[in-house]
């Protein structure tokens, strides 16, 4: 329903008298290059007159160039490796390149046994072998039919990354456009209307894209850990955020004044539920023009945005780049002087349609306009805004045909930069947070996204439905963004659009406590969706996951550190960590996931399942629900209830949590519980804390220690390998979930006494040391 159509190969002219460093097609001539780069990374660029220069404006940053290589021949192992190997290119050098006439394509050859992830955001199934999808920005609600989107089935939407995740035999191969037009992929599809019985629909794997230089990165893993680390590093990773955005946060479509966040606030007080992020919808503007307030909601935004602040709140406004056309206002006059708008092929300011009715855009491709831009950001927030939630801007026109907007002094076509409107949009939105507060890490999150958007916003997946279909496909889109390179993504908890219910609001804040982004929002019109709205039972569940949220935040801005220094995935598939068996099929396993190497998670998806299968990889893992370790490499049943999740916690797993019922936002960071998850042998372990908010840790202000654990099945013996406290010092107690009922650290018997621990489930037996500071 309502998926893409795809260019044929068949309508594509392909590549025939291969040379040296070029090939030619229809006597015309092409350049190939071809690069090998550190880390098994190769790059392949064609030049030809009707791809006059690169457009696409993603950062990337490969690693150092080992050898240019003439062919595609002697390309990397993976361009031509023998059978039982990578993907391989169809047809040689020859017949692997088509064109038509700016469109191209690369070609593959379908081989059984190949599995498909990846390709940024999709709904739908984790794995997704079989099928055509398109990379092209759409308005998801404004340009599919309401049946498509609730049951969770439209192809393409707000953001596109081009990237291809290919298995075969458990050895991983990445794919990357870096294009920025819109682009295509076939992964094993059949274009067949009907298959007479008996006959075999002929496959076709190819990608390309239908404009812009072809350039086109091939990565090896060989797993697919290291493929997503070494994709992160090459797209760029997402600098480390201030804590207080990993929080929870509270936002709906008619937020708009400073009563409604005040009202919010005692709110969240009354019922103790902890919540950093306050957060303003379009009706904050005076006639949804951006950098303005309405002073009817905000009679004096600095100091009623300041008592916010005071009691601890995050405020983060929506910001659209529809431009109000409205001579007088401001913004609008010196966009015009200075032509800074997008213009149409006649040079006109372009009109397309959003919430202020008539609208003109920024052309965010010059760096002059972001720079315009950024200084009106950084105006803006110094009101008292903590951070910016840019929105519309795939970009969003509403009614009207796109192609007529064009970029840049040579007025490019549309497609040039329309993928990437959203990511100039971030670029300038970010550096005018970075000029408002030089000194602190902004926040800043974007419905659309392209390739390399980590390393300027989070990522929302836009406006979802409440029910069942779209929580499930919450977790294949959200695995397979993180596989892409937008690891800090999350869905609207309970969903955005339609009216939630008790039963969907508590599954989804369950499932959800642990996603990379977790923010409460849902559209106007719907019913109320904060947690006090619905039944008691459900406002009891939605609070005891959220606050155990944030026992988890000094795990969880761990596996945020470990995303910025290495690349690493912070929500990820079972068979990240694990390699997939016939027996278990990890690959397959898409309502389950892993939340950094220790917590897997299985939450209960539907109403019509009283009991669901966890899938555990093998090892021991620890019920969090029941206390105890079972034994892995198997599946076992976990019961559905209101109060409970099928949480585990991997065997040789340091957790380290905040301490008590966090009812409030008061984070400490310096202040631990360290978990220990381990029933033998000998397990390391690295800490890190920091002030949590500004760049002081570039400068090396940060505090942790390494621990490494000894376990024998009495006793664990601690010992403390490195320490540092510029940041201050850490003060731990360790709590011990394993049969040991001893422990000594640095060859110091500590002190053990009986402590309950309420994590998923019943109140689990466990035993808590004194507090020991570690400098
Ligand atoms: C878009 C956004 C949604 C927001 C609404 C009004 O639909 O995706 O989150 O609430 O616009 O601004």
């Amino acid at each position: 329903m309502y998926l893409s159509k795809l260019p044929h190969p068949e309508n594509f002219r392909f590549a025939e008298a291969f040379g040296p460093g070029r090939f030619t097609l229809d006597g015309e001539h092409f350049a190939l290059r071809v690069t090998e780069h550190a880390g098994g990374i190769c790059r392949l660029q064609v030049e030809n007159r009707r791809w006059l220069r690169r457009e696409s404006q993603a950062r990337l940053t490969p690693p150092r160039r080992l050898a240019r290589v003439t062919s595609l021949r002697y390309a990397p192992r993976f361009a031509f490796a023998p059978e039982g190997g990578p993907p391989r290119l169809e047809g040689e050098d020859g017949g692997c390149f088509g064109v038509s006439e700016a469109a191209w394509l690369l070609r593959f050859l379908p081989r059984p046994a190949t599995h498909f992830f990846g390709l940024g955001e999709k709904w739908g199934a984790l794995e997704k072998s079989g099928e055509k999808t398109r990379f092209y920005n759409t308005d998801v609600w404004a340009d599919f039919p309401i049946e498509a989107i609730r049951a969770a089935r439209a192809d393409p939407l707000y953001a596109s990354i081009p990237y291809l995740v290919v298995e075969r035999r458990g050895v991983f191969f990445g794919v990357l456009l870096d294009t920025s037009y819109p682009a295509f992929m076939a992964l094993d599809a059949s274009f067949d209307i009907h298959t007479p019985r008996g006959a075999t629909p002929k496959r076709y794997f190819y990608v390309g894209a239908e404009g812009g230089r072809p350039d086109v990165y091939l990565l090896f893993g060989p797993t697919l850990a290291e493929l997503t680390q070494k994709l992160q590093r090459l797209v760029g990773t997402t600098p480390r955020p201030p804590l207080w955005a990993l929080g929870h946060h509270q936002s709906r479509w008619g937020y708009g004044s400073y009563r409604d966040l005040a009202a919010l606030d005692r709110k969240l007080r009354e019922h103790a539920i902890p919540c950093d992020g306050l957060w303003l919808d379009i009706d904050y503007m005076d006639r949804f023009k951006v950098f303005t307030f309405d002073r009817r909601h905000f009679r004096a935004p600095r100091r009623e945005l300041k008592k916010l602040a005071a009691r601890g709140r995050h405020v983060v406004a929506i910001v659209d780049p529809g431009v109000k056309r409205e001579p007088g206002y401001p913004v609008y006059d010196a966009a015009i002087m200075r032509r800074y708008f997008c213009e149409t092929p006649a040079g006109r300011p372009f009109v397309g349609f959003v919430w202020p009715g008539e609208t003109h855009f920024p052309d965010f491709s010059r760096p002059a306009v972001r720079n315009w831009w950024a200084d009106h950001v950084a105006r803006f927030v110094a009101h008292g805004l903590d951070g910016l939630w840019i929105d519309m801007n795939e970009p969003s026109l509403g009614a009207v045909e796109p192609g007529s907007m064009r970029f840049g002094p040579r007025r490019a076509p549309h497609a040039s930069y329309h993928n990437q409107y959203a990511l100039g949009m971030a670029m300038a939105t970010r550096e005018g947070l970075r000029r408002a507060a030089p000194e602190l890490r902004p926040f800043l999150i974007s419905r659309s996204a392209s390739l390399s958007m980590a390393r300027y916003a989070a990522v929302w997946t836009g406006d979802n439905y409440s029910n069942e279909a779209h929580l499930a496909a919450s977790i294949p889109t959200t695995l397979n963004l993180a596989l892409s390179g937008i690891p800090w993504n999350g869905a609207d908890v309970a969903g955005f659009g339609g009216d939630t219910d008790d039963d969907v609001m508590l599954r989804w804040y369950k499932a959800a406590f642990l996603f990379p982004f977790f923010r409460n929002h849902s559209a106007t019109g719907t019913r109320a969706q904060e947690p006090w709205a619905f039944s008691r039972r459900t406002l009891r569940g939605v609070r005891r996951y959220v606050r155990l949220r944030y026992r988890l935040l000094p795990y969880l801005y761990n596996l945020f550190i470990d995303q910025e220094r290495r690349g690493e995935a912070i929500l990820r598939p079972l068979f990240y960590d694990f390699p997939s068996t016939r027996a278990l099929r990890l690959e397959r396993v898409e309502d389950q996931f892993m939340v950094g190497p220790s917590l897997l998670h299985a939450p209960c998806l539907s109403r019509a399942r009283p009991r669901r299968r966890v899938t555990l990889p093998r090892g021991h893992w620890f019920d969090a629900t029941h206390g105890g370790f079972v034994a892995g490499g198997r599946r076992i049943l976990a019961r559905d209830a209101p109060e409970t999740t099928p949480l585990f916690v991997r065997d040789g797993s340091v957790v380290p949590m905040q301490s008590g019922e966090r009812e409030s936002n008061h984070n400490d960071l310096f202040t631990l519980e360290l978990h220990l998850f381990v029933r033998r042998g000998r397990v390391e372990y690295a800490y890190e804390a920091d002030d949590g908010i500004s760049y002081a840790y570039t400068r090396g202000i940060t505090s942790g220690f390494c621990l490494s654990v000894d376990a024998s099945p009495r006793a664990l013996t601690l010992r403390v390998t490195e320490a540092r406290a510029r940041a201050g010092a850490c003060t731990v107690s360790f709590v011990l979930h394993g049969p040991a009922r001893r422990l000594a650290l640095a060859g110091r018997e500590l002190a053990l006494r009986r402590h309950p621990v309420t994590l998923t489930g019943r109140r689990l037996d466990a035993l808590k040391s004194e507090p020991v500071v570690i400098r």
